[in-house]
């Protein structure tokens, strides 16, 4: 695997696979890199001739400086996990590299920002769009891999490749889990033991919530949720630092992302969550229908 961390070494490297006329597939990283990312490089590895990693904790996408400035950083043990997937290039910039200049773009996504992260996070998605053209512009993969967990994001990146008509495949890939149930996510590790111990209810309780839904209308489902993880620590006697804080669980539209009032509304139906533990937001996803 080659190891690059300027625009120049990268360049260079992408015009040599193009001359080859070489595939490429592109897995965007923020590092501390797990089995969901790997499970990314593996896909992609098998797809294309190319597989290029990004490792960048990306400042832009941060609105809280707390969160950036906690944000695992494990640069050394991502790159021999990717020399072992057997990827082809990590690309390692810093911050200056990637934006020589300040950046002024913004991007706009509608009613698609308008749920879930997007109010509680401003500004998170536009600086995620740019990372990523950024790096569509550097690398210009065939494909581009991301995980479910981030549901909403891959259904801004779907809209960003329409406003900037780039034709590249993009490849949303099922979240990987713990053997517990817990969605696998680098803010885990930062999780105490107790914490960690507990947090597979959350996705206990989607499940739940997915049995509930042949039988319970779609308010009380979304209601049932909240409840149940708000109480959890309550009804299993527990300190209240081991309380679960849910944000929100939307149940929505899997395309339009807006929420549905009933099981027929939309084809596609998937809830989506995100939970304080111990100080750690965790988001999650499950899929309701078909
Ligand atoms: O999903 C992530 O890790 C990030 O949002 C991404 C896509 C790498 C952009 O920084």
């Amino acid at each position: 695997m080659n190891t690059y961390t300027t625009v120049a070494a990268l360049t260079a490297a992408i015009e040599q696979a193009k001359k080859e006329h070489k595939t490429i597939g592109l897995v965007p990283t923020m590092g501390a890199l797990h089995e969901g990312h790997l499970s990314l490089v593996n896909r992609a590895r098998k797809e294309n001739d190319i597989v290029v990693v990004s490792v960048f904790v990306n400042p832009i996408q941060f609105n809280n400086q707390e969160d950036l400035a906690k944000y695992p950083r494990t640069v050394d043990a991502d790159l021999e996990k990717l020399t072992a997937a057997r990827a082809d290039i990590a690309f390692v910039p810093s911050v200056e590299e990637m934006y020589p200049e300040k950046v002024e773009t913004v991007y706009h996504f509608g009613p698609l920002e308008e749920v879930m992260e997007g109010p509680r996070r401003p500004g998170h998605f536009s600086g995620v769009a740019v990372v990523v053209r950024r790096l569509f512009d550097l690398t210009q993969p065939d494909r581009a891999y991301f995980g479910e967990k981030d549901f909403q994001q891959i259904a801004i990146i779907r809209n960003l490749l329409e406003q900037i008509k780039y034709p590249i495949e993009l490849v949303p890939c099922p979240i990987v889990r713990a053997d517990d149930g817990l969605a696998l996510s680098s803010r885990n590790m930062r999780l105490s033991p107790e914490a960690r111990a507990i947090a597979p209810n959350i996705y206990a309780t989607l499940q739940q919530a997915v049995e509930m839904s042949e039988y319970e209308d779609v308010e009380s489902v979304q209601l049932w949720v909240m409840d149940t993880l708000s109480s959890f620590h309550e009804v299993n006697g527990l300190d209240e630092k081991l309380s679960f804080d849910p944000e929100y669980f939307e149940i929505v539209n899997d395309i339009t992302l807006q929420p549905i009032d009933n099981w027929d509304d939309a084809e596609g139906i998937v809830g989506c969550i995100a939970v304080w533990l111990d100080g750690v937001r965790l988001i999650d996803v499950i899929r309701f229908r078909p």
